[in-house]
């Protein structure tokens, strides 16, 4: 059920270049107005982010896209009919109105339709373009209740609406239409397989973007850590990677406890839509037990897991192991 006296209250917000806790399929937003430049300074500011980072501009309806980006190949309309409303972002040449601050003063712009009810309506009654990066610090993981975003920003920012939790859990899939060669700059539950379905035979190639550069911070490798130090283990390799470690200090995520393991550990689903769904809250409510090391074992590297791993590569990073 919507709440209307808070989408009302969500978008008076947003109008006056205040902050939303917004929720989304994917995970929660940090939402403001995305043609003020004010407004979207108190996201940097409130997330502790670079300011040369990029922000996703959300909006109701596809057609609006024309209002924010030029040069719309018949390829980004096709993947906008067949993923949005839902967990995508397209990466396309920018109108010349789209401030910098948006753009992280690139010539591009990324631009999303959610799905969620609770986004929809706040992006219908507002109208304009809205601004979310996932409501988190800079590094940190991606929310997926309101209640993470309360604990990540307490009364800093000005509303936060519950939508439950996040149906997809893991941040939406970014495709760069921008240039000849479409590419995934993040994977997402939007699979690369799906996507080229989507282009049919006629589509240009999809490639996968290998550089790691600052144009989208999720490719920066430290990205998405919980504060615990995580190691990423084998199936074959979690029984001996436990024995050697002190009982008591570690926490951990995997299919099933661990034969003669009594300490902190949560059941890891098989499926990949599932496990996504779980994931985030998973890492945040292990980082929490106050254990020293978080074990969790790798999923299968099939193509339907490629967003997750992507996740659990970056939460691992720095961690010394793989
Ligand atoms: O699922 C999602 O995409 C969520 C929900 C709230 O919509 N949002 C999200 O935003 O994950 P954020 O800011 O945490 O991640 C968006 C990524 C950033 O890494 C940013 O660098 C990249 O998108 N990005 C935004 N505009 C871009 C552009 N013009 N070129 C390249 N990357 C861009
Ligand atoms: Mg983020």
């Amino acid at each position: 059920m919507i709440d209307d006296a808070l989408i009302v209250q969500a978008t008076a917000v947003l109008k006056a270049g205040g902050l939303v806790g917004l929720p989304t399929e994917t995970v929660y937003g940090l939402a403001a107005d995305a043609s003020s430049a004010q407004a979207i300074a108190k996201i940097y500011a409130a997330k502790g982010r670079p300011s040369d980072h990029p922000v996703i501009v959300h909006l109701a309806h596809a057609e609006q896209i024309k209002d924010w980006a030029i040069d719309i190949s018949e390829e980004a309309w096709t993947l906008a009919r067949a993923f949005w409303p839902g967990p995508m972002t397209l990466i396309l040449k920018r109108a010349p109105h789209v401030l910098d601050a948006v753009t992280g003063r690139q010539d591009t712009v990324g631009l999303r339709i959610p799905s969620h009810p609770v986004a929809h309506a706040v992006l219908a009654a507002f109208g304009g373009g809205v601004a979310a990066p996932s409501a988190n610090k800079f590094g940190r993981v991606s929310p997926t209740t309101a209640q993470h975003v309360r604990e990540e920003f307490g009364d800093a920012i000005d509303l936060v609406l519950d939508g439950g939790a996040s149906e997809v859990g893991i941040e939406s899939t970014i495709i760069d239409c921008s240039t000849a060669v479409l590419r995934v700059l993040r994977p997402g539950m939007v699979t690369e397989s799906m996507i080229a379905n989507a282009l049919g035979q006629n589509g240009k190639p999809v490639a996968e973007q290998k550089a790691a550069t600052p144009r989208v911070s999720g490719s920066l490798d430290a990205h998405y850590a919980p504060c615990t130090r995580l190691l990423l283990v084998t199936p074959e390799t979690l029984a001996a990677t436990l024995a050697a470690q002190q009982p008591g200090c570690v926490a951990v995520l995997s299919h099933a406890r661990p034969a003669g393991f009594s300490g902190e550990w949560r059941q890891a689903a098989t499926d990949a839509r599932v496990y996504a769904r779980e994931l985030y809250a998973h890492l945040r409510e292990l980082d929490g037990v106050g254990a020293d090391m978080m074990l969790i074992e790798a999923p299968p590297q099939r193509a339907e897991w490629d967003g997750v791993n992507d996740r659990l590569r970056r939460a691992a990073y720095g961690s010394g192991e793989t």
